[in-house]
């Protein structure tokens, strides 16, 4: 473990600004991050995380369970009566130490319970700490879809602890390349020629930055989707085939090959770009290829139902003017690209 100097990114939000810490052995200054009005700390994880910091004041644990199905309305209440057992009040603070799942849940727990009380995030998986524990965006699935309740509550702090992710199962480290792939693209130029401690902070600045222009999502926040439309409909379709064994950041990996072939399709990019996009998922040891058994006209279908289709199919696509939304694009384009990529030795 290295006992390097934190680097710490500002996340300008006017009065709802915070910063992100990165690096390695900070769980020893995390009591130094609360604020000295908080007298107790609701602690919310899961138990295979192996990272847990010592808190200086009166404080409980609350495990939730492992996996997308812990994102319900249920785990909420739950959190909210220990919250309320514990004697958790307005001044006080819940604090996330996991990946995504436990800072979407503690986020919208911290949101929801006595109206709001603050929270924080110590960021134990690669892709919490480049994408989902910045931006304040929390919630839950409901059978009817993923994160379809919740709210916009910004942490106070965020930290992205680099020695836990020593821990983190391969195929999550690299699930994370997968998000963090669509970086490069997104201002973070040759990201993945960076040391890790670099390539987290380069893709916390792009964050940030979407963030700190767009923080409910309202337009450029969206190109923080880029590859996702193809990786949904991916997802849709393995939805119940346990044949498909295939995880998001796998599935981003491949969208964002088809989108730099629809691009250049389309006459927005070049081969040269697309070789780019070629060379950052591989640097990143993630596959390209669609999984066996997806046709085209079943990937094109799930597009369709996407609940953000609106009936015309739009993707973030790169360009010229770096990565933008392109809409009504013509179905049999979309199409050839995905029987293009379909063939690809
Ligand atoms: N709010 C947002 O802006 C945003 C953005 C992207 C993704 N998300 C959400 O994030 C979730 C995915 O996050 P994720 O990939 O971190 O998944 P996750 O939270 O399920 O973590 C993956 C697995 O790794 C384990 N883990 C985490 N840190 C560990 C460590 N240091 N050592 C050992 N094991 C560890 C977890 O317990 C879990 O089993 C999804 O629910 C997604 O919707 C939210």
């Amino acid at each position: 473990m290295s006992a390097e100097p934190r680097e710490e990114i500002i996340v300008h939000l006017g009065d709802r600004s915070y910063p992100v810490y990165i690096g390695y052995a900070l769980l020893d200054s995390v009591n130094s991050m609360i604020s000295d009005g908080v007298s107790k700390v609701a602690v919310v994880t899961q138990r295979n995380i192996g990272v847990l910091p010592e808190i200086d004041r009166p404080s409980e644990i609350f495990y939730i369970s492992d996996g997308e199905h812990a994102k319900s309305l249920s785990t909420i209440g739950g959190l909210c009566s220990g919250f309320a057992q514990m004697g958790l009040n307005r001044k006080d603070l819940v604090l996330a130490v996991g990946g995504g799942v436990v800072s979407d849940v503690a986020g919208f727990a911290a949101a929801s319970f006595h109206r709001g009380v603050a929270f924080a995030v110590i960021a134990t998986s690669l892709l919490a700490q480049v994408d989902a524990a910045i931006g304040g965006k929390t919630g839950v699935n409901i059978p009817e879809g993923k994160n379809l309740v919740g709210a916009f509550w910004q942490p106070s702090f965020v930290v992205c602890e680099l020695s836990a992710l020593e821990t983190l199962p391969e195929r999550e480290r690299r699930c994370g390349f997968g998000e963090m792939a669509k970086y490069a693209f997104l201002g973070a130029e040759e990201l993945d020629m960076m040391p890790l401690r670099d390539q987290v902070s380069a893709c916390v600045r792009v964050k940030a930055s979407f963030v700190e222009s767009d923080e409910r999502e309202g337009d450029r926040r969206a190109l923080l989707n880029y590859g996702h439309t193809l990786a949904h409909a991916i997802e849709a379709v393995a939805f119940g085939d346990s044949g498909t064994d295939l995880k998001h950041g796998e599935a981003v990996a491949i969208g964002l090959i088809f989108a730099a072939l629809l691009a250049k399709r389309l006459g927005r990019i070049g081969q040269d770009r697309v070789d780019d996009h070629f060379r950052v998922v591989n640097s990143y040891g993630l596959g390209t290829k669609l999984p066996t058994g997806m046709d085209a006209d079943t990937l094109v279908r799930a597009m369709f139902k996407d609940k953000k289709s609106f009936g015309s199919l739009a993707f973030v696509l790169d360009g010229s003017a770096g990565v933008e939304v392109v809409r009504d694009i013509d179905p049999s384009v979309v199409r050839e690209t995905l029987l293009e990529l379909e063939n690809m030795k």
